[in-house]
């Protein structure tokens, strides 16, 4: 059973050393296993626990066992009724009884556990061992996948052996449809049939089981719909293997294609789907993997966060996204942010571009969802969803309950319009960096062209001649209904500008598409210069004798009150304050100045661009998880390597900390793992692209000895590696490229040519 064994190195695995009742919740969500297509959050399978931490005055879930298929929202019963990624039946449970009683996780029977993720091979692994009250000693080890090369199918594997004693034992290897959003069809022996409620989506899930015992296959004693049992008297040193793989479709009619997915399994035997299943992550390491030697927290904080973006994403789905937690938790509903494009997106395009791709299609696809919601609000063009769902329409809820039980309004989905510069932001970097002329012509000048419009009509001049993006909100959340937000109004006329050299490229390189685009959107021949002129009127906003970009209009004159005490805190800010005094002061929740900074670092110079983000950051709560990495990355490209590190170390600690807080919970914040990236690879590291190539302007932590990474740009694939003394960079894929490093520019020629090129630490 070596398959059972973790990995030695601990650089590739997540260890979960101690069993605690209280933080189960949270150490599911950082266990999930998941292709983009099946997330499985870590809950064990057997022996579960507890499911309540505590009870009486304050209910805690414990144990929140989920199974999620990306793409498959309802709108349930609740308040407010948005749609929601709804769970399907838990199809890894197991009940092991001995001599009649079952076995559970319980403090006082167990002689060890461990939880382990196996990032290398895209495992969770787990290993306990317990003695019952009859003096029994029990082993068991499970281990769980997604596929990463079928996404389809699952599988799981449970060896339980007897270390000591005898026992009758039952295993029962069955559905939990108790967990499940979905009402079911039809349940037959080896598939169900489920429909959400008010959608009508259906899903299947065809399922296999097997033990092997002794060497041999042992039939199941009695089998119900997705359920098998087997009996047997175990002796010490006896074991048995329990086998059991899933094929998933969800869509019309999907049971044929999960017959298909399962036989497809089948067929090939769960050795092969373990091994091409571990081929498929290998490759993805490959092309992602950020190896950092000398800061053993930096390099786990940087491999789970490679682990659980690469998890999240499937290239072959154009329609669906990566929501704000994937697939790990229920947090936010599955719901896809701006998260996703500002975040998550610069690690696909720069690691796995064709999965950047598929994120940037699902929102070519919601271009009728983010047209729908501009023509409400009475504008043109596209605007798209602050929270969207599976069709891209607005399912922000409008209100929402707050810890006391009272509804309050939301307004982010009215007012966070920036959203719709980040997607076409978003969609220039990918088209840059890839040099995908096909995406850029099918799919991305248009939502270039159609998210101009929008600002265009967006951004009214005024009476100063200027045009203001007047009630918004930023980033920074805690001011609503606000006034020439730096970030949107600078986001906005960048956009709009990039809209006008796309349209142009396409009627020059394109002409016939460019033609067919413009009578199916009814595109003037001179609307480009309507969208050059707006952006050149685009309020610039004030800009303090020191050099500040004012946040909005009037925050200089805002009660400037001390973040440090809430700095530690997760939300509630509010409720210590009031909304009133918060909306009054300067306090920020997230990274707004400083985000422009992150996504626009040449808007100003090096040392304008210091006295903002010293400025804000002096003022920011860093109550979203968003904002640490953010301040990173900033902090790592103006050379503030300590303060990058200690930001950086901070927002590593937002998913691994081992005191989690409560909302780790809901699902690994993706964001924040983005975030990092960006702060290590374009930050730490420097990395930047040009027309011709890539500039490198490392300032690495000086514990960081190396730091070794693929980076994919125009068709080519350089592996970097940089350490304290020197650059060096290996074409491993494609043609000559023009790398920079310092004032240094050297031509990267031909296949396996590698260049050195020293520095001084
Ligand atoms: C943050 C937003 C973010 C959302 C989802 C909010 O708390 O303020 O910026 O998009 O969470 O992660």
């Amino acid at each position: 059973m070596e398959v059972l064994l973790p990995p030695d190195d601990p650089a590739w695995r997540l260890d979960e050393p101690v069993y605690q009742p209280r933080y189960e919740a949270a150490a599911e969500s950082r266990f999930s296993v998941s292709n983009g297509f099946l997330g499985v959050r870590g809950s064990r399978e057997a022996s579960r626990g507890p499911t309540w931490a505590a009870w009486l005055h304050n209910f805690s879930w414990s144990s929140w066992p989920r199974t999620f298929v990306a793409g498959l929202f309802d709108i349930p019963n609740f308040t407010p009724p948005v749609p929601a990624l709804v769970p399907v039946a838990d199809w890894m449970r197991v009940r092991i009884h001995l001599d009649g009683a079952l076995l559970r996780l319980d403090h006082g029977t167990l002689l060890g556990h461990s939880r382990t993720l196996d990032y290398r091979r895209g495992l969770l692994l787990t290993d306990w061992r317990q003695r019952t009250v009859a003096g029994v000693v029990a082993r068991v080890r499970t281990l769980r996948l997604v596929s990463q090369s079928d996404r389809a199918i699952g599988l799981q594997m449970l060896h339980f052996e007897l270390e000591s004693g005898a026992a009758a034992v039952t295993l029962e290897a069955a559905f939990d449809h108790s967990v499940s959003g979905l009402e079911a069809v039809r349940l037959d022996a080896d598939m169900g049939l489920w429909r959400t409620e008010q959608t009508g989506q259906e899903l299947a899930i065809a399922c296999a089981a097997d033990l092997a015992r002794g060497g041999h296959d042992a039939p199941p004693g009695a089998t119900a719909p997705l359920a098998w049992t087997w009996g047997w008297t175990g002796q010490a040193g006896g074991s048995a293997t329990l086998r059991r793989m899933i094929g998933v479709a969800r869509g019309a009619s999907p049971q044929a294609a999960a017959r298909a997915a399962l036989d497809r399994a089948y067929g090939i035997g769960w050795r092969a789907v373990l091994d091409s299943h571990a081929a498929a992550w290998a490759q993805r390491w490959q092309a992602a993997d950020v190896e950092i030697t000398g800061d053993p927290a930096a390099q786990q904080a940087l491999r789970f966060a490679v682990y659980h973006m690469t998890s999240a994403a499937n290239p072959d789905d154009e329609h669906v996204s990566i929501g704000a937690r994937a697939l790990t938790g229920d947090g936010y509903l599955g719901h896809v942010f701006w998260d996703t494009e500002s975040y998550l997106l610069p690690f696909y395009t720069v690691a796995w571009p064709a999965a950047a791709r598929a994120l940037l299609m699902y929102r070519y696809h919601s271009l009728d969802g983010a047209r729908a919601k501009a023509a409400k609000l009475g504008w043109r063009g596209a605007m798209y969803a602050w929270e969207s769902a599976d069709t891209g329409a607005e399912t922000t809820p409008d209100q929402v309950l707050d810890p006391l039980g009272r509804l309050v309004d939301v307004l982010t989905g009215k007012l966070e319009q920036h959203i719709t510069a980040d997607v076409s932001y978003a969609v220039w970097q990918y088209w840059q960096i890839s040099g995908d002329a096909a995406f850029q012509r099918d799919a991305g000048a248009e939502i270039l062209i159609e998210t101009a419009r929008f600002w265009a009509s967006r951004a009214l001049p005024g009476p100063d001649g200027l045009r203001h993006i007047r009630n918004v909100i930023g980033p920074d959340e805690f001011h609503e209904g606000v006034d020439d937000n730096a970030y949107t109004n600078r986001l906005a006329a960048w956009s709009l500008r990039r809209a006008v050299e796309a349209e142009a490229w396409l009627r020059q390189n394109w002409p016939d598409h460019a033609a067919a685009l413009a009578a199916r959107l009814q595109l003037s021949a001179d609307e480009s210069t309507v969208w050059a002129a707006a952006a050149d009127a685009m309020a610039p906003g004030v800009t303090s004798a020191s050099g500040i970009l004012e946040q909005f209009e009037g925050y200089f004159a805002l009660e400037d009150i001390d973040p440090t005490p809430f700095a530690a805190r997760q939300g509630g800010i509010d409720m210590v304050l009031g909304h009133a005094r918060v909306q009054g002061s300067q306090l920020l929740k997230q990274a707004d100045v400083v985000a422009l900074l992150g996504l626009l670092p040449d808007m100003l110079p090096p040392a304008a661009a210091k006295a903002n983000f010293d400025y804000y950051a002096a003022r920011c709560t860093h109550d979203s998880s968003l904002s640490r990495p953010m301040h990173a990355l900033v902090a790592a490209r103006l050379g503030e390597t300590e303060t990058a590190l200690r930001f950086f170390r901070e927002g590593a600690g937002t998913d691994l900390a081992a005191t989690p807080e409560p909302a780790a919970a809901g699902g690994v914040r993706m964001a924040t793992l983005g975030g990092l990236w960006q702060a290590a690879v374009f930050g730490f590291a420097g990395v930047s692209f040009n027309a011709d190539g890539i500039t490198l302007a490392p300032q690495l932590p000086p514990d960081w000895q190396t730091m070794t990474f693929r980076l994919h740009w125009q068709g080519r694939r350089v592996l970097v590696r940089l350490s304290q003394t020197g650059v060096q960079a290996t074409l491993e894929h494609g043609d000559a490229l023009t790398l920079r490093v310092g004032g240094a520019a050297v031509v990267l020629g031909g296949l396996g040519a590698v260049v050195a090129i020293p520095q001084t630490p």
